[in-house]
């Protein structure tokens, strides 16, 4: 008899940590982690069982469907849209042909079970790019159908894995005579940039703002890397995880599209450095762009419409801007770096 379990892929990031919190408040999960880096030891406590590995690597996934029975996959292994830029080619491998053997696992694992295996994506705003920011502005709350021409490879790999989990939920082999019966459920989320207390993320061009907040936090000069207008889209990072999960849980009946927006609040940098100078008064933060990272946050959307996740799962985050910092990203944040600061 194999293990039922949760497979979570890049388990070490910035949303595996707030995944695996989640999860363990689950009394009936047991979850299995895959990284290239070696176990968090923060995540130990929340990981079932643990596997060191590349998702580029087909004979691990192998062992996988060999030794587990996969209820549902968080796909969460990635090479940000920075990092990506500096290595495209990199960031395709990984990012769309790990994506692909993660599918091709799902699919395998639902023949053997006789039943759909959940694959829960998360896509990002980075699919989205308006040519101008005239064009970005008149438009404000983008929905899912409209401006889909990303020019980051992580965008592009986002989109085109997006609709890969579509083919391979509902188009895969269409044409065999031997046309298999049980495929994947394929769920993808376009989460804004996200904010953690507990961790900060690697090779982002969203990162700027959590970047502000820790390094105030830890008493280091911060040196924002766009212009003060600049406006995204953010989410602290609890509601991320209370997205993924109530995705997960939505009825099949429910659900109207494959891919969901979500969103929290969209303040500037300028208002973010506000914010955190609320907190961190001694804070010391200036603006100096970098004009190609500039160029790529200004192509992203500054709001993102998400009525159709509201509508069909009841989406609603539970902190706004005010409160994702004075309940949860400031006082979590100064336990953090408690002794440090
Ligand atoms: N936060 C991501 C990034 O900046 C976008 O999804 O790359």
């Amino acid at each position: 008899m194999r293990n039922q379990v949760i497979l979570i892929t890049g388990i070490n990031g910035e949303i595996g940590h707030g995944l695996a919190r989640g999860l363990s408040k689950r009394s009936d999960t047991y979850v299995v982690g895959l990284d290239v880096a070696p176990l968090d030891k923060t995540l130990r406590p929340l990981c079932q069982q643990f596997i060191q590995g590349d998702i580029l690597d087909n004979m691990l996934l192998g062992r996988l469907v060999a030794e587990y029975e996969i209820r549902t996959i968080f796909h969460l292994a990635s090479i940000l849209s920075t990092k990506a830029e500096y290595n495209p080619e990199t960031g395709h491998r990984v990012n769309v042909e790990g994506t692909l053997n993660l599918l091709r696992l799902a699919v395998e694992q639902s023949q053997w079970q006789g039943r759909s295996v959940k694959f829960i994506y998360p896509s990002s705003i980075a699919v989205y790019w308006f040519p101008t920011l005239a064009d970005k502005e008149k438009t404000g709350k983008v929905k899912e159908e409209d401006n889909c021409f990303p020019t980051t490879m992580y965008g592009c790999n986002k989109l085109y894995c997006e609709l890969l989990g579509r083919y391979y939920a509902n188009y895969y082999r269409q044409l065999a005579a031997d046309q298999i019966k049980h495929t994947i459920d394929f769920r993808a989320i376009r989460f804004p940039g996200l904010i953690s207390a507990e961790t900060i993320p690697t090779g982002g061009t969203s990162d700027y703002g959590p970047e502000m907040l820790h390094h105030a936090a830890q008493n280091i000069p911060y040196h924002c890397f766009v212009r003060e207008d600049s406006r995204l889209p953010f989410m602290a990072m609890p509601d991320a995880v209370k997205a993924l999960l109530t995705l997960e849980a939505a009825s099949n009946e429910s659900l109207h599209r494959i891919v969901y927006n979500v969103t929290s609040f969209s303040p500037s940098a300028l208002e973010i450095r506000d914010i955190v100078l609320n907190y961190f008064p001694d804070a010391a933060i200036d603006f100096i762009p970098h004009a190609n990272r500039q160029q790529i946050v200004d192509t992203w959307p500054a709001d993102v419409d998400d009525g159709a996740a509201r509508h069909d799962w009841d989406w609603q985050p539970d902190y706004d801007q005010a409160r994702a910092f004075s309940e949860y990203l400031v006082p979590s944040i100064k336990e953090r770096y408690r002794d440090t600061a």
